[in-house]
């Protein structure tokens, strides 16, 4: 007997990245879309059926009862997975933008209490509803721009009272909303005021007090590595004390300067190695013997117009590329993907199949969940996006307008362009 389908998509130019849940794309299969011309994807439940050429997918499942959509030629990828953000925070920093523009540096504000310091000031005031409300209308942007999955970092408490509260937040958004939010502990993110010049005591904080109440709370733990802010000591300290309790590392690496960053990340056996526009040739080779993922985050350079990431040193070397907003409310406060795939073509010198794999099957891989999304392959996620483009190209081709056409999420409907409000 033939399996029911409830849901069915037809008639589409299938991305599936197919072939890749074991191991992100590298070297010469880095772009590898796995193509199927006239597809379809058969879905039941939260789950993938069937995917395939239409008349095919027709032969195997039962789609009698199945609600179909046909996509008329578009392209079909898997939901996009946005695998480095700060999407929880409270209120806006554009002070801080005339700021920039006027001369100052990123890390300039920071040092002088501004910067991320302003943004834990502005959520500690807000408490819970305000941060619950402002995030939500984030991730409906982000589902609109066909992002499924979200990585979201704690960091903007930097006490426990309000790490914990963080972290609690995306617990709750993760039932309020269809998006799936994949949480880390960042309270290595900045050093609050009453700690400037003796970091270690925060550091220890950090290790003794906030680790052990985050750790069934968080999935990873990240430390914004940096001059001025936590040294290779104290990262290096703080992801194996937070390894032991059984979270996995992510780095903030080499962003401002070349620290060493990346070799850490390779060297602690980190998932990812973050933002890296410093990374040296050392770094770069470190990266490539090892399973750290590069998670560049070209939406940062250019906000804080500064230089790109030596992606095509990466790509050469061997390195697994993955691309993300960054969303924040400092360094990067955009929710398109679609034009930090743009920046990944132009900036960083990838192909449009290279941005596409970068923020699907590899970004699924920078959050250890590349065997269950970031490719349409029968029995994972039911997380689909559809674009109202004909091919790959189009989406960096015809930069900062949105191009998606329908979302769907585990098996569901999620986002519709032309019935906005129904579905979130
Ligand atoms: O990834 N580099 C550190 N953290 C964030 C910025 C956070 C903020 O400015 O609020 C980043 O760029
Ligand atoms: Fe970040």
């Amino acid at each position: 007997m033939k399996s029911k389908a409830e849901l069915l998509v037809v008639n589409g130019r299938l991305a599936t990245l197919a072939g890749f849940s074991d191991r992100p794309q590298r070297g010469a299969d880095f772009g590898r879309l796995g193509l199927v011309e006239d597809g379809a994807v058969a879905l039941v439940g939260d789950k993938i059926l069937a995917v395939g050429p239409t008349t095919q997918v027709l032969d195997q499942v039962d789609s009698s009862a199945a609600d179909i959509i046909d996509a008329g030629g578009r392209l079909v990828a898997p939901g996009l997975v946005d695998c480095h953000t700060h999407v929880v925070h409270h209120g806006s920093r554009e002070m801080e933008y005339s700021l920039r523009l006027a001369g100052a540096s990123y890390i300039e504000i920071l040092k002088a209490g501004g910067g991320i310091l302003s943004s834990v000031q502005s959520l500690r005031e807000a408490g819970w509803d305000p941060l619950i409300a402002q995030t939500k209308k984030s991730l409906r942007r982000m589902l609109s721009y066909g992002i499924t999955t979200v990585e979201a970092k704690s960091g903007y408490g930097l006490d426990p009272e309000h790490e914990v509260m963080m972290l609690e937040a995306i617990r709750h958004l993760n039932e309020l909303q269809p998006l799936d939010l994949v949480p880390t502990f960042m309270g290595a993110h900045a050093i609050p005021d009453q700690y400037r010049g003796a970091s270690d005591r925060f550091v220890a904080l950090i290790i003794e007090e906030m680790l052990p109440r985050v750790k069934d709370l968080a999935f990873f733990c990240d430390v914004f590595c940096e001059e001025h802010v936590f040294s290779l000591e104290q990262s290096e300290a703080i992801l194996l004390a937070a390894k032991k309790l059984g979270l996995q590392p992510k780095l903030h690496a080499d962003e401002l300067a070349a620290t060493g960053g990346a070799q850490l990340a390779a060297k602690i056996g980190a998932v990812s190695a973050d933002h890296l526009l410093c990374a040296d040739e050392e770094g770069i080779a470190a990266l490539a013997l090892s399973e750290t993922i590069a998670v560049l985050l070209p939406g940062t350079s250019f906000n804080l117009m500064s230089r790109y990431a030596p992606a095509r040193q990466m790509l050469e070397a061997g390195v697994a590329i993955a691309l993300s907003t960054d969303y924040n409310p400092g360094s990067c406060p955009t929710e398109n993907i679609q034009l930090i795939m743009t920046l990944g073509c132009l900036k960083l010198g990838l192909s449009p199949a290279q941005v596409l794999a970068a923020v699907t099957i590899n970004a699924a891989h920078a959050l250890k969940r590349g065997d269950i999304i970031g490719s349409l392959e029968r029995g994972k996620q039911g997380d689909l996006v559809i674009f109202d483009a004909d091919n790959e190209a189009y989406l960096p081709y015809h930069f900062g307008v949105n191009h998606t056409w329908k979302v769907v999420k585990s098996g569901k409907i999620a986002y519709d362009k032309n019935n906005e409000e129904v579905y979130f």
